[in-house]
């Protein structure tokens, strides 16, 4: 995979992820002790990212500020579009050139599904070597976060044989959720896994990820059975009403009652699964959950700032390294950067 655009989960490939945890892994050591984190730190001091994040943010946002500054380099933030010039009729793509003149990478979250892609298309037409990272387009996608919630997976599952075979339930508002609409998609990485899709019937996943998981051979069981399904999951994703999105009122008829996580689920959960939840939360995972084990949120939120360290060396390294190539690299030049970081 070429490290340039990170736009969609289904860009990433099995191979890339593995080396992009091991990396993760080290970074995590690195972190840990003064002299590694100064290594890091003198990597990237001579780059900035900018984050164009025009939908509010606290976890994506301050772990890709943390990510930057773990690898040396400045950050500016674009957050209010009051103050932006957008405000005086400027098109967002003219925005993000403008930001390209200032910026050595890109980190966006915006409404606009599509506004991600097109700015990637627009540097590389411009001739720009700029990369786009997507931090959450709409309802759409967010990629990193698919990145983060599967290593977290990995790294719960590491002593029971990883992700294959295992039962994830992805729970709540599956129709506008974009993190769970990128982790189905990962899941085409593992072999029998088994996805249980619950939902209120008006909040169910859309056909694009269901026609995914068909094509991929991914097993997948829509349900609106809730207990059942904590009963039978490994892993048990809950997900937040997203009515940030709602056009005409639509959460409003919903009874999400039945998809609250509560203590009385840590009985029925098995001794060996976990939950998961991207944040923030509401009352969908009620907050005296947090002191059993099995609930990994905020180890899983951290894994973010790691992971999206190890992202964001591994898209300046190629960019570097394209600059000087003239262009895509090939294979064993990539594998050669890969290497460079391993040590
Ligand atoms: C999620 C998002 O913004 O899509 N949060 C996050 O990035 N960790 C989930 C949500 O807002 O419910």
């Amino acid at each position: 995979m070429r490290f340039r655009h990170i736009l969609r989960a289904d860009q990433f490939d099995r191979h890339t992820l593995d080396r992009l945890y091991a990396l993760t892994n080290r970074i995590r050591k690195k972190r840990g002790t003064r002299d590694g984190a100064l290594w890091l730190r003198a990597q990237f001091p001579h780059r900035r990212a900018i984050l164009y994040f025009l939908q509010s943010s606290s976890r994506t946002w301050g772990s890709f500020v943390a990510a930057a500054q773990n690898l040396g380099m400045d950050t500016l933030d674009i957050r209010d579009p009051r103050v932006s010039s957008e405000v005086k009729g400027e098109a967002s793509l003219d925005s993000i050139r403008t930001f390209s003149s200032y910026a050595d990478v890109i980190i966006m979250r915006v409404n606009d599904k599509g506004l991600a892609a097109k700015a990637a298309e627009h540097m590389d037409s411009a001739g720009r070597p700029i990369p786009i990272i997507n931090g959450g387009s709409g309802p759409d996608e967010h990629p990193t976060q698919a990145c983060l919630d599967d290593y977290t997976l990995r790294r719960s599952f590491k002593e029971r044989g990883g992700i294959d075979g295992k039962t994830i339930a992805l729970v709540g508002d599956l129709k506008r959720g974009r993190t769970v609409r990128s982790l189905a998609r990962f899941m085409q990485h593992y072999t029998g896994v088994k996805l249980l899709l619950v939902s209120p019937p008006p909040f169910a996943m859309e056909k694009d990820v269901l026609d995914f998981l068909q094509e991929h051979e991914i097993r997948y069981a829509v349900t609106d059975n809730f207990d059942q399904a904590v009963a039978e999951a490994d892993a048990v994703y809950m997900t937040r009403i997203q009515d940030e999105h709602d056009t005409r009122g639509e959460s409003a008829g919903v009874d999400f009652s039945k998809f609250c996580f509560t203590e009385r689920h840590l009985k029925i959960l098995k001794p060996h699964s976990i939950v998961m939840h991207p944040l923030p939360r509401r009352e969908e995972l009620s907050v005296s959950c947090d002191k059993d084990p099995r609930v990994m949120i905020w180890r899983q939120e951290r894994n973010g700032m790691h992971v999206r360290t190890a992202l964001l060396l591994r898209v300046l390294r190629e960019q570097e390294m394209e600059k000087r190539w003239g262009g895509p690299l090939p294979k064993h030049i990539q594998d050669q950067l890969w290497l460079l970081d391993s040590a």
